[in-house]
């Protein structure tokens, strides 16, 4: 066995494909845990694998105050007494406490008897913080949940799970999240939180979700207690949870409702049973109805069961193709809580965008006015808005800018002149020199073409800019192509950074098909290409030293051990463990120089997180390198 450990594996913003590896095997997140009742066994556990359940979670104080159950358990284990050898999670018992008010046993008793029958994620015993505590009673929970966990001893071969308690206050949650970050707890269920889901309540459970992802450590795996219905699990995966655990799939079967991605039917009212439904092809509504209650419900908890699963292979996929996002805002028309939800995370996309790539993998899509609010947006308006202050002058090109149907004259205007030249775009007007760049140009939307001129009127007002219709041609003071790069540099490295990197000097190669720039060279060498994907600059070791001489230490870079260096300046991707020294501020997805610990630029590449998550993974590339100094030399020319 590996040990155990979470490794990412794809991201989009916050949410993520992981690993967690457990004694058990590896449970990929996100993930839903359905519950199993040792004493009403609904559906199997072997059932339960069949359909793609990648782990379980049982419930240890069932197990415990059963003699039969705990004689068994502790004899042969907690596998071998649900009869399932995949990743099994215990919970503590708080939550029977919380419904039916007892508790016979303490915090360590109850983590050693999960520890005894081998389960692969151990709950404390923490303080159910209802949404209806007064803060007193909040800040009790809190810290009492944290001296439990501290009374814990870590342990090799099962996580801790530490809840994340807090009841509606958020900076308790914060705290909550950011004391058990810091614990020895590897594993943070959010806690407390059953009721709201039960209520529909998920505009307070996004706050609550991002208050406690925010603010607690980002390599440590999330989970939603309780969180089992599937049309808020977008949202939740969104915000960063990487795993729920499901009871109510038999709660469900049991009053005859069917759950969808989409929302709950009364099975009476049904007439049609979806077609991806396991349940489909073996019987029909009517029938359901006329069963006998027990297979009834076996049916229905087998179909609610995958109705989860079917919507977290769609969520997947949606971080694969990185576009998560969208299909948030798809399903915040499935119902008007969760429509007010969505409000709620637009609210938060300020806090979420640094944890957001550079550019995605799929186009971005444009709705409309409630889109321009979105992190994407507001990064490309704030930037434009900073270039803009700095100029004198603006031009508002009409009509088509890209470069096919660029007319030769508005080059020549834009290369007589210092003024800034924009375009509308989602309602504001943005530099012509990132047409190419992500999202700028892969931007799908019917009203992404338009601009406002109110927008445009307050900046040139906040920076006394002046407005210029018809530009004259002229002498050339300046080329189109190199302020182009060094816009984009611009936006990529920081302000100014462009005219470091790309020197008067700076030969500029393109596509003689297309005309894009591909490669940009001085004295010689090449320093950096465009991507033709996404319109962003990738940078070689010359690139990277150039960088280097704009940036503040450690500015866009991580600082690497002395035995690490050795490795990377060969080529060899960056782990986690062996960065000393980071910047808070790189963005996932861009470029990041690496150094060793002289401060010696030995390599350059792409960072696979953002640097607010850096220091708190432990597993897994940190940079994947395209150019060392004694090593890989990616070509980088552009796809
Ligand atoms: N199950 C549902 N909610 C909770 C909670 O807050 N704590 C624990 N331990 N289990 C739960």
């Amino acid at each position: 066995m590996k040990g155990k450990f979470f490794e990412l594996v794809h991201r989009d913003g916050l949410a993520r494909i992981a690993h967690l590896s457990t004694r058990h095997g590896v449970l990929e997140t996100p993930a839903v845990l359905p519950v199993i009742n040792p004493n009403l066994r609904v559906i199997s556990a072997s059932e339960m694998k069949a359909m793609g359940a990648g782990g379980i979670i049982t419930n240890s104080y069932i197990i415990r105050r059963n003699p039969d159950l705990r004689e068994k358990a502790e004899k042969n284990g907690v596998h071998s007494l649900v009869g399932y050898d995949g990743p099994i999670m215990t919970d503590s018992g708080t939550f029977q406490s919380y419904v039916y008010g007892d508790m016979e046993y303490g915090n360590r008793e109850i983590v050693d008897f999960q520890r005894a029958i081998g389960s692969d994620i151990v709950t404390i015993l923490d303080i159910f913080s209802r949404p209806d505590f007064t803060r007193n009673e909040a800040e009790d929970a809190v810290r009492i949940t944290y001296e439990r966990v501290r009374e814990i001893e870590p342990v090799e071969d099962s996580f801790l799970a530490g809840p994340i308690q807090g009841s509606l206050y958020m900076d308790l949650r914060m705290r909550s999240s950011r004391l058990m970050g810091n614990s020895a707890a590897d594993y943070l269920p959010i806690g407390g939180v059953v009721p709201l889901l039960e209520q529909y309540r998920y505009p307070e459970l996004v706050r609550i979700i991002w208050s406690a992802r925010r603010s607690g450590n980002m390599g440590k795996p999330v989970h939603l207690f309780g969180g089992g219905h599937p049309m808020f699990f977008a949202l939740a995966v969104y915000l960063g949870v990487d795993m729920f655990d499901s009871a109510s799939y038999v709660k469900y079967a049991r009053d005859s409702r069917l759950l969808f991605p989409e929302g709950t039917r009364d099975l009476k009212k049904i007439r049609e049973l979806p077609a991806w439904s396991p349940i489909c092809s073996k019987t029909t509504a009517k029938e359901l109805i006329q069963m006998e209650e027990k297979e009834r419900t076996y049916l229905l908890a087998k179909h609610n069961l995958f109705a989860m699963f079917q919507e977290l292979s769609e969520i997947k996929e949606r971080i694969y193709e990185q576009n998560l996002w969208e299909y948030v805002q798809e399903k915040a028309m499935a119902h008007p809580t969760l429509y007010t939800a969505f409000r709620e995370i637009i609210s938060m996309q300020r806090g979420i965008e640094p944890f957001t790539e550079l550019s995605r993998r799929s186009a971005y899509f444009h709705y409309g006015k409630e889109s321009g609010r979105s992190l994407f947006e507001q990064r490309v308006k704030t930037f434009s808005e900073a270039f803009l202050s700095a100029k004198k002058e603006v031009v508002v090109i009409d009509g088509d800018h890209r470069p096919a149907a660029r007319k030769a004259r508005l080059v020549d205007q834009y290369e007589s002149s210092d003024a800034a030249f924009v375009f509308p775009w989602c309602g504001i007007h943005v530099p012509v020199e990132l047409e190419d760049t992500y999202p700028i140009q892969q931007i799908i939307g019917y009203d992404s073409g338009t601009g406002s001129d109110s927008w445009l009127k307050s900046v040139v007002k906040r920076h006394g800019l002046r407005r210029i219709e018809e530009p004259d041609s002229g002498q050339k003071i300046r080329d189109f192509n190199l302020e182009k790069i060094r816009v984009i540099s611009d936006y990529q490295f920081g302000i100014g950074s462009g005219k470091h990197l790309f020197p008067d000097d700076t030969e500029i190669r393109v596509s003689r098909s297309t005309g894009r720039i591909r490669t940009a060279s001085s004295e010689g060498s090449i320093s950096a290409t465009l991507r033709a994907t996404d319109g962003t600059l990738g940078l070689t070791l010359t690139g990277a030293a150039r960088l280097k001489k704009f940036a503040v230490y450690p500015q866009l870079s991580v600082v690497v051990s002395d035995e690490s260096a050795n490795y990377n300046r060969k080529g060899y991707s960056v782990f986690f463990k062996f960065i000393e020294v980071y910047d808070p501020e790189i963005r996932a997805g861009n470029e990041t120089m690496i150094l060793n610990r002289e401060g010696t630029l030995i390599a350059a590449g792409r960072s696979t997180v953002s640097g607010k998550e850096m220091g708190d993974y432990r597993h897994g590339v940190a940079v994947k390198i395209h150019h060392s100094l004694e090593g890989r030399n990616d070509d980088l020319a552009p796809d």
